[in-house]
């Protein structure tokens, strides 16, 4: 099989002076096509079979078939494009759109179609947001904070996890994954942080990025979340579909800088989010695992049942034969909450960290480019 030309690749070759390997490159070139040659090939004849398939079905017209109440309560790009839908499957529960995307008629926890659900299902997600430019989404004004989320990837949680319009709860905002991430999807969102000045930050990126300012309170979360009156007053009526938080990683960030971080930085001085006592990051791991854990037990009253808390958590380097798996306690010391049931967790790797090479050349020391996205529901 001649599938791709030796003479052309024997002239790239040359000019690059590597023509010796030219068999070698050739064969694995071969091999590689044969490979994609062959999958297309099943893929294509799938197609086929399924599109006859579907030709030889009756066609429902979703417009006729659902009721006004219905299609009200169909996802926007659903909506929009409800003259050109269809409903297929067995169960008519599934909705196609001219462009092929599908949306589940029983669906009430999202907005997204059936491919996206799936995506989000990996349990692995690596990104290289970028710092720069357009699409950094304000980082030159959020990278004043020690550790802002990518309001992009906070987007991605909160879309899994509620419909639009619902309402996203943060009490460790810090200056503003989270309240940017929903702005970005239609969403509403509360906000706490001790810090006014990271409130300011928040302000100042959503002003530059034009979206909806959330509603952004500054105090102690364990304050405000037990404060009932209070509480209640800023809820009103309307419960959170999700609680997303990234509290301070232990006292991570209160020491010493060592590694990337002190070779970036060209210091070794801390860099504690405030230098407040209540600050769950100046606080032991065992202190703040009770503070955390009560935050926990105020903040999901203002959850829906049935709604998710999620929680970012990164673990710290085994020390001795302290294992330092900061993710594992907090799902054991939050799944002794009646209401709550831990249901799983994703890993965010961001590979935008440059890897540093501890060890070397002598002991294996990972480099913790991951952090812990954990899930939980309440009952
Ligand atoms: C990991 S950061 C959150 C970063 C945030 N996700 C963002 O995108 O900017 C944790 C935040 O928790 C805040 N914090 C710590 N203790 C707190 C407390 N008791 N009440 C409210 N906020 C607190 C810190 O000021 C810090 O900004």
């Amino acid at each position: 099989m001649n599938l791709i030309n030796k003479f052309e690749l024997d002239k790239i070759l040359y000019k690059k002076h590597l023509e010796k390997y030219s068999d070698e490159i050739f064969n694995e070139i071969l091999n590689i096509a044969k490979n994609g040659l062959e999958n297309k090939i099943k893929e294509l004849k799938n197609k086929e079979r399924v599109d006859k398939n579907d030709d030889n079905k009756p066609k429902i017209k979703a417009a006729e078939y659902l009721s006004k109440t219905e299609i009200e309560i169909l996802p926007k790009w659903v909506k929009n494009d409800i003259d050109n839908a269809v409903i297929i499957g067995e169960s008519k529960q599934v909705i196609q759109l001219k462009n092929g995307k599908k949306y589940h008629l029983k669906n009430k926890l999202n907005d997204l179609s059936g491919a996206e659900w799936n995506y989000f299902l990996n349990s692995v997600l690596c990104t290289r947001y970028r710092t720069s430019g357009e699409e950094s989404y304000a980082h030159d004004i959020r990278k004043a904070h020690p550790s802002p989320k990518p309001p992009q990837l906070m987007k991605d949680i909160i879309s899994f996890f509620t419909k639009e319009s619902e309402l996203v709860f943060d009490y460790f905002a810090g200056v503003g994954g989270t309240l940017l991430g929903s702005s970005l999807c239609n969403r509403k969102a509360i906000g706490f942080d001790l810090s006014s000045h990271y409130r300011g930050i928040y302000q100042k990126a959503n002003e530059k990025l034009g979206l909806q300012e959330q509603t952004f309170i500054c105090g102690d979360s364990l304050e405000l979340l037990k404060d009932n009156g209070f509480m209640q007053n800023l809820f009103k009526n309307e419960l959170a579909s999700l609680i997303l938080i990234d509290p301070p990683y232990g006292d991570m960030l209160s020491r010493p800088k060592t590694g990337e971080a002190l070779k970036q930085r060209k210091d070794t001085s801390p860099t504690p989010f405030t230098n407040l006592k209540n600050d769950l990051g100046n606080m032991s791991w065992q202190e703040f695992l009770d503070n955390f854990k009560q935050s926990i037990e105020y903040g999901i009253k203002y959850l829906k049942k049935g709604g998710h808390l999620v929680v970012f958590i990164k673990d710290l380097q085994p020390k001795e034969k302290e294992d330092n798996l900061l993710h594992a306690d907090i799902v054991k010391a939050l799944n002794t909450i009646n209401e709550l049931n831990y249901i799983g967790n994703k890993i965010w790797a961001d590979l935008s960290v440059n890897l540093y090479p501890y060890g070397y050349p002598f002991s294996f020391v990972a480099n913790q480019i991951h952090q812990f996205i954990l899930i939980f529901k309440k009952r």
